[in-house]
């Protein structure tokens, strides 16, 4: 099967901001503790942070990572992780029936984002608490020292306000599983006046308003058009939300979920601009995917924790789906729309980082590991950044239960202007055929090729361990022919690949 792909340097989609590239951390399961946190631990620091854990992360270059949750902020007392470790409270955690140590709280976490090169993105309590709890927690964040918060942050052991930026209104504020869930218009008119409070201590914020837990939720879309009515002029980003799954193991139907995603942010668009030529606004509002990713292998073994026939145990093993090879090629495809769409999507956040439906698993007092899905991450990361192709794609489609027209072929193409480099992100979705991609190059002047990585494996369900971390990994490829300005290329059947020139 043959693919004609046409690349030029003046056609671009836009700027991929960075933060494209950040993640999500929750407590949530071990996440934080026996994940980033364990003291005791042969790698720990001096404030028990795992180092084995903390490079791994480092590695992939998260501009930001959000924090607390998830589920887990809709009743969190942001006050129960300050102070004294020996005098914080244990509460019970009604998002995931555990019960919370509060041994990590604010001031570690930032630490945290020290250590691993990120920066904080974080969310609000809208579900159990309100506007006066908010503006609370941002003043002890942000303000300055002599007024309250900001000298009991100092009397906790940091005088310097952190400067974090970037704030989530509330989580999933549609979802009947939230701890608080609203309607659209109660929700909207919270979110509003809670932005109005921000924006009163400091109106340079970046702030996140709720959109759909998924595009399947009854209110969707019609979720986002009331909330945008009421917060259109107040907020920066509407977030969103999506998980792929596979549990038919309908392969066509899950490799076809990236163009459910892609008329998804294309459907919030729309409402987008409608809610702003309504409002006859020159404001713009993007979209921010602060949880995307791959879940489902552990809903089953999850579900005895989340009825509560263990009670409130601190820190279970939740959440924590072993990804195969075919997951690869999920998180591929996903990173891929929203390298195409980076005019519309400037934030998104892998959710989550580690051991929760994450690419880094660790055991407690034993080795921290990679996942298949960590290497996709990793070089979209490295290599995604700069300005976003706008292909011209020819290849053979085919029809599923998902979508009609799936092209064999997903490719994102970016630019690096800097670097002088441009690199193409490729799956090829046919089971058994190769694809044979001719990209002609033009207008880049002359090029050669630097890099070409390959994940491949003929089993879709092989997956990595603990004592077979790099089973699924990238492998060099026999990289591309190049003849009168067009590269040529085999994608293996079922393969991601990534392909660097320069
Ligand atoms: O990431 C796991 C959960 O998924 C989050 O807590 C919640 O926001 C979403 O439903």
């Amino acid at each position: 099967m043959e693919a004609r792909v046409t690349a030029h340097r003046d056609y671009a989609v836009a700027r991929i901001d960075d933060r494209l590239y950040s993640g999500f951390l929750e407590h949530l399961g071990r996440a934080i503790y026996t994940g980033i946190h364990e003291p005791g631990h042969p790698t720990a620091d001096a404030q028990g942070f795992r180092r084995d854990v903390a490079d791994l992360v480092r590695a992939l270059r998260m501009p930001y990572v959000r924090y607390p949750g998830g589920n887990f902020v809709s009743a969190y007392n942001w006050e129960d992780g300050i102070g004294p470790r020996d005098q914080r409270p244990t509460r019970l955690d009604l998002a995931w029936h555990t019960s919370e140590s509060n041994q990590v709280g604010i001031h570690e976490f930032m630490d945290w984002c020290d250590l691993v090169g990120t920066k904080p993105m974080l969310a609000l309590n809208l579900g159990s608490r309100g506007l006066d709890e908010a503006r609370n927690f941002v003043e002890y964040v942000n303000g300055p020292t002599g007024a309250y918060w900001g000298d009991l942050r100092r009397r906790n052991g940091r005088a310097e306000p952190w400067d974090c930026r970037l704030w989530c209104l509330g989580n999933e504020m549609d979802g009947p599983w939230q701890i608080g869930q609203k309607t659209s218009t109660e929700y909207g008119r919270l979110a509003s006046e809670v932005g109005k409070a921000l924006r009163a201590f400091d109106k340079g914020l970046e702030l996140v308003v709720c959109g759909s837990s998924n595009p399947k939720m009854p209110t969707y879309p019609e979720w986002e058009r009331v909330v945008l009515e009421h917060t259109y002029e107040t907020v920066d980003y509407l977030s969103l939300h999506m998980y792929s799954q596979n549990k038919a193991r309908n392969t066509a139907g899950y490799l076809a979920l990236s163009e459910t995603l892609d008329r998804y942010i294309g459907t919030i668009q729309s409402v987008i601009n409608v809610v702003k030529a309504n409002k006859r606004s020159k404001h713009d509002v993007h979209i921010c995917f602060d949880e995307w990713n791959v879940w489902y292998h552990s809903h089953e073994q999850d579900q005895a924790i989340l009825k509560g026939m263990h009670g409130w145990p601190h820190a279970p093993r939740l959440l924590e789906d072993i990804y195969n090879f075919e997951d690869v090629l999920q998180v591929g495809l996903t990173l891929n729309a929203f390298i195409r769409r980076s005019d519309v999507v400037r934030i998104a956040c892998i959710a989550q980082i580690v051991n929760v439906i994450a690419p880094i698993m660790t055991e407690p007092g034993g080795p921290a590991w990679r996942q298949t899905t960590y290497w996709p991450f990793l070089l979209a990361s490295l290599y995604g950044r700069g300005t976003a192709l706008q292909l011209a794609v020819r290849v053979p489609t085919y029809d599923c239960d998902v979508a009609d027209d799936v092209p064999y072929l997903d490719i994102a193409g970016v630019h690096d202007e800097d670097a002088r480099t441009v690199t193409f992100f490729a799956v090829n979705r046919h089971p058994t055929d190769q694809l044979s991609t001719a990209i002609s190059l033009q207008g880049f002047g002359p090029a050669r090729v630097i890099d070409h990585q390959v994940m491949t494996h003929p089993d879709l369900r092989a997956v990595n361990a603990i004592d077979a971390p790099d089973r699924i990994a990238p492998r060099p490829g026999p990289g591309a022919g190049l003849e009168d300005g067009t590269l040529h290329l085999a994608l293996p059947p079922h393969s991601w690949s990534m392909l660097r020139v320069a």
